[in-house]
């Protein structure tokens, strides 16, 4: 199996775990606990079908539209996500390029193994920055100003994780940062010796964005959940957020709102944006799905603020779905991951290109010229 064998979601997932040893691969494919909620972020999109329109003339089809201060060639853009120097030796450096090169947003993490000021030399899309509040508030600032400097278009703040979720494949596999031969592990390694070869070969593993700032940036010798417990603010509060809203500046969303209650909060604490996500059920498992809590979010928040949805998305007909009850994109973490798994920057470009793809042609079944006239008429629930 190769790239060329890559037709969708699950293709592109084989072939990351052939590809990767096995931690690293369960890494990204695990949730939290029974991983309910990770299986019931996809399943969601099911609980509706959509009802096309005939004879509408769909010659020509816009799929772009405005998010985040940014316009995209089509609604779903790169959600933030840790260390992808782990998944392809090219890092980072492969995801923008390929989200640049496909025009759409590519989201950068906290946690990413490439910095700031190279990604804004790399790549002259859109980008969005992901902000995790450290209990060292000198580095949250210092991140913020680094993107300031660095041409970054907008924000995120991440507050569903102010612990790490309990990722049982990951005290199964051994999983740690920087991955460390063990005798439990070395077979993975060692039936990888593409992977293995090349993480050896190429740049030394480091959390970029933050080494300068913190001894734990370039050695965590536990893994990256233990960072997480040991470095994430709990106490972090709405106080705090508004504080990165307004010290940034510009567009800022707030990632892992999942009830009205907080939709509401962000709008006054000056966010442009939401997120809906549980962190790609990453996180608290047992908590609803987003595409459950989109209607009841938008109906009540939608004319004030935009509504991104986060997680489950595999397929066209997914974004078609959630644009219908009113997000403006979606943003999608383990589909791109898997495939710059697969095949580096190459492979992020063959899956944004299929789901372009996707997303163009369901628009032409579904008689729809541009993503504006997708509405809740388009949609039945079972
Ligand atoms: C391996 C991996 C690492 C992630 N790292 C981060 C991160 O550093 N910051 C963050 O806000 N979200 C992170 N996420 C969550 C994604 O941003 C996104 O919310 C999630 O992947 C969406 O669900 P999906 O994978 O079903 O598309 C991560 C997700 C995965 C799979």
């Amino acid at each position: 199996m190769n790239l060329k064998d890559c037709h969708n979601y699950n293709d592109f997932r084989k072939l990351a775990k052939k590809k990767l040893p096995s931690p690293i691969f369960h890494y990204i494919d695990g949730g939290s606990d029974d991983e309910i909620t990770l299986k019931r972020n996809t399943e969601s999109f099911n609980k509706c079908d959509l009802v096309p329109n005939v004879l509408t003339d769909v010659s020509k089809i816009d799929l772009s539209t405005t998010v985040l201060g940014q316009k995209i060639d089509f609604p779903l853009f790169l959600a933030a996500t840790a260390m992808h120097r782990l998944y392809h030796h090219h890092g980072e450096r492969a995801t923008a390029k390929a989200a640049e090169k496909m025009g759409t947003i590519f989201g950068t993490s906290t946690m990413a193994t490439t910095s700031i000021e190279e990604i804004g030399k790399l790549t002259k899309g859109p980008k969005l920055f992901q902000l995790y509040i450290h209990r060292d508030r000198g580095l949250t600032d210092n991140l913020i100003e680094r993107c300031k400097a660095a041409g970054f278009n907008s924000m995120c703040l991440t507050v569903d994780t102010v612990v790490a979720g309990n990722r049982e494949r990951d005290h199964r596999t051994g999983f740690s940062t920087p991955p460390k031969l063990t005798f439990g592990s070395l077979l993975s390694f060692v039936t990888h010796p593409q992977w293995t070869y090349n993480y050896l070969t190429s740049e030394k593993f480091k959390l970029a964005n933050i080494i300068h700032m913190t001894d734990k940036g370039s050695t965590i010798d536990k893994s990256v959940i233990d960072y997480i417990n040991e470095q994430f603010d709990p106490a972090m509060n709405w106080k705090d957020a508004e504080y990165c809203v307004k010290k940034w500046g510009g567009p800022f969303a707030l990632k892992g709102v999942m009830s009205v209650e907080d939709a509401k909060k962000a709008i006054d604490i000056g966010c442009t944006a939401i997120m809906i996500s549980n962190h790609g059920g990453r996180q608290l498992d047992g908590s609803r799905a987003p595409f459950d809590q989109l209607a009841e979010i938008v109906d009540a928040v939608g004319d004030k603020i935009e509504v991104i949805l986060d997680g489950g998305v595999r397929r066209g007909t997914h974004v078609l779905k959630a644009l219908a009850l009113g997000a403006k994109a979606c943003s999608f973490g383990k589909g791109y991951l898997f495939a710059l798994s697969a095949a580096g920057e190459k492979g992020v470009e063959a899956i944004l290109k299929k789901m372009k793809d996707e997303i163009k042609r369901d628009m032409i079944l579904m008689g729809c010229r541009s993503v504006k006239d997708l509405n809740k008429s388009k949609l039945r629930f079972k």
